[in-house]
């Protein structure tokens, strides 16, 4: 994480919070990440079955310690299953991978 660029965080809504994956990262990381990753851009993508909020207050309050800064809205996939729920997960890689490129971040 000291190395990355740049975090494409992913995680499911559920029961009004982020997946237990995506906190347990943020448990072992977050100490040793403060003050050390200041700046660093991420983007979110949430996959929510109705909602996304509590999972982007949740996400969003971490990062705000961390002093990471979004490269944009989050991406909140929400309702039934949708196909292009994919496309938009792959352009919001691309957009990531061509800020650093571009050197804009
Ligand atoms: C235990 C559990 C809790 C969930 N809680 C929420 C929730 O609080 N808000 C929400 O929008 N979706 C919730 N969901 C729906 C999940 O976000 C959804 O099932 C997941 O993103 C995968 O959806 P898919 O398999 O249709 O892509 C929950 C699902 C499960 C299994």
């Amino acid at each position: 994480m000291r190395a990355a660029q740049a975090v494409i965080l992913g995680t499911t809504e559920n029961l009004g919070y982020m997946s237990g994956a995506l906190k347990d990262f943020f448990d072992r990381c977050y100490y040793p990440l403060l003050d050390r990753t200041e700046g660093l851009p991420y983007a979110l993508y949430i996959r929510a079955g109705h909602d996304g909020t509590g999972t982007r207050r949740g996400v969003e309050s971490i990062v705000t310690g961390l002093r990471w800064r979004a490269v944009r809205e989050p991406l909140i996939c929400r309702g039934d299953w949708r196909e292009d729920f994919v496309d938009e997960c792959r352009e919001l890689g691309m957009l990531v991978a061509a800020g650093l490129d571009a050197g804009v971040f």
